[in-house]
């Protein structure tokens, strides 16, 4: 399994560390082997043409992330909730790796999907209540993420946990999540 950390702070100590803490506990002590991918660690430009998507050379910052990736029977994405959707500097970590050839292929004759088969936990923290990011806001960051990239790649299924409110949270409601998602890491699959 592969976590990937997509909080944009380097420094860590934010709830997305702890509930991406927690997952991973649980999946090694349910016997998992665990790969960490921390994006806001790993200096890469963002992508700037179709020229260098297709045809261009992966980073080499981002090719442990890639291998780690394409090894992993699940993925775990964490993130904070930034203007409705991904912070940028995830959505640029998964536009440099997710790359033609390594994510999927095309051409007029075949639709192939490498990445098939691995299955996904997508994790989101956000001030606002879940329940008003899915029915007012429509969550639409969050359906992109799992439609347009992970499923258009092949993988899933998708769960999703999303965690609201966050800011006002007491200790004891984040001493319940983190320990959810121990769980979740337990029994990941
Ligand atoms: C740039 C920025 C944009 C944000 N946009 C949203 C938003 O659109 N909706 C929302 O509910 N919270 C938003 N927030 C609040 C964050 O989601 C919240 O601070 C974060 O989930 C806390 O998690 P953390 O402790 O791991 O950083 C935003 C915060 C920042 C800094």
């Amino acid at each position: 399994m592969v976590i990937i950390q997509g909080h944009p702070d380097p420094a860590g100590g934010h709830l997305c560390h702890a509930l991406a803490d927690a997952y991973a506990h649980g999946a090694e002590q349910a016997g998992h082997a665990v790969t960490r991918v921390d994006v806001a660690a790993l200096a890469f430009p963002l992508l700037r043409t179709k020229q260098d998507f297709e045809t261009g050379r992966l980073p080499d910052a981002l090719r442990p992330a890639q291998v780690a990736i394409g090894a992993a029977d699940h993925l775990c994405i964490v993130y904070p909730l930034w203007l409705g959707t991904l912070p940028a500097i995830l959505k640029a970590f998964l536009e440099q790796v997710f790359r033609p050839g390594f994510a999927f292929s095309m051409n007029a004759r075949a639709w192939r999907r490498p990445l098939k088969g691995k299955s996904a936990r997508i994790v989101v923290t956000m001030g606002m209540p879940v329940l008003i990011y899915r029915w007012y806001f429509g969550a639409h960051g969050l359906k992109s993420l799992e439609r347009s990239i992970l499923g258009f790649c092949g993988i899933g299924p998708c769960r999703e946990s999303l965690f609201g409110m966050v800011e006002a949270a007491s200790a004891g409601k984040r001493a319940r999540w983190i320990e959810a998602m121990r769980k979740f890491g337990a029994a990941a699959r």
